[in-house]
């Protein structure tokens, strides 16, 4: 069995064939920050959340940056990796299903990080306050029709809408289906963003049984 190399809550689902959620937490979070999220999202389902290895200023991140908004591309790539290798040891240790990402903020830039790096890894990804983690990404083709959302605020001074858009064109370029919302709001989440990840992963999971 492979070892699992992230600390880690695993909450096993109730719900029978519901599909598996990776909390992705924002920088200063942790492991805990957001399990009632993904209660809230998606009631029932297993949830597997780690906690990001890279500590600024003792804050745990799932990559490294150099100041506010501008990343350390080598670390993204190699934090992605390591990420998604962690994701395939739990699949075989927990027995179960490619997970829907819920990231915020660094948590959803290091899950579309791995969407673009490693697009077997996820079965989709609801990236809150997310925006392009890298420069270029040299994917082509590889998430072939996986959904995405993405959710910005009109007013987040640190993931612009129009850096969400740039992300969301590059998903694109890799072949996802990508929805991108843009809430009043800012860097901080609302209610709203609760709503908006519901009725999204509701739609996709009425769209996926009846596509099976
Ligand atoms: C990041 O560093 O990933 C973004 O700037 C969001 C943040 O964590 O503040």
């Amino acid at each position: 069995m492979p070892e699992l190399t992230f600390s880690h809550r695993f909450a096993p689902g109730e719900r029978l064939g519901a599909r598996p959620l990776l909390l992705l937490h924002g920088t200063g979070g942790d492991e805990d920050d957001l399990l009632p999220l993904g209660r809230m999202v998606a009631p029932g389902a297993p949830l597997l959340s780690p906690r990001g290895k890279v500590l600024e200023n003792g804050m745990p991140r799932f990559f490294r940056r150099l100041a506010e908004g501008v990343f350390d591309e080598a670390d993204v790539r190699a934090r992605a990796h390591e990420l998604a290798d962690f994701v395939a040891a739990a699949r075989e240790h927990y027995r179960i299903a490619a997970p829907i990402a819920l990231g915020y903020s660094n948590g959803a830039n290091i899950a579309a990080a791995v969407m673009l790096l490693r697009p077997e890894t996820l079965a989709g990804g609801i990236l809150l306050r997310a925006m392009a983690p890298l420069a270029k990404a040299e994917v082509a083709g590889g998430l072939a029709g996986k959904p995405v959302l993405v959710v910005s605020g009109q007013r987040d001074p640190i993931a612009a809408p129009a850096n969400a858009a740039r992300l969301k064109a590059m998903l694109e370029r890799a072949g996802a289906r990508v929805d991108h919302q843009i809430l009043p709001a800012g860097h901080e989440l609302s209610q709203a963003d609760v709503a908006l990840a519901q009725a999204w992963l509701q739609a996709n999971e009425a769209a996926s049984r009846l596509a099976s």
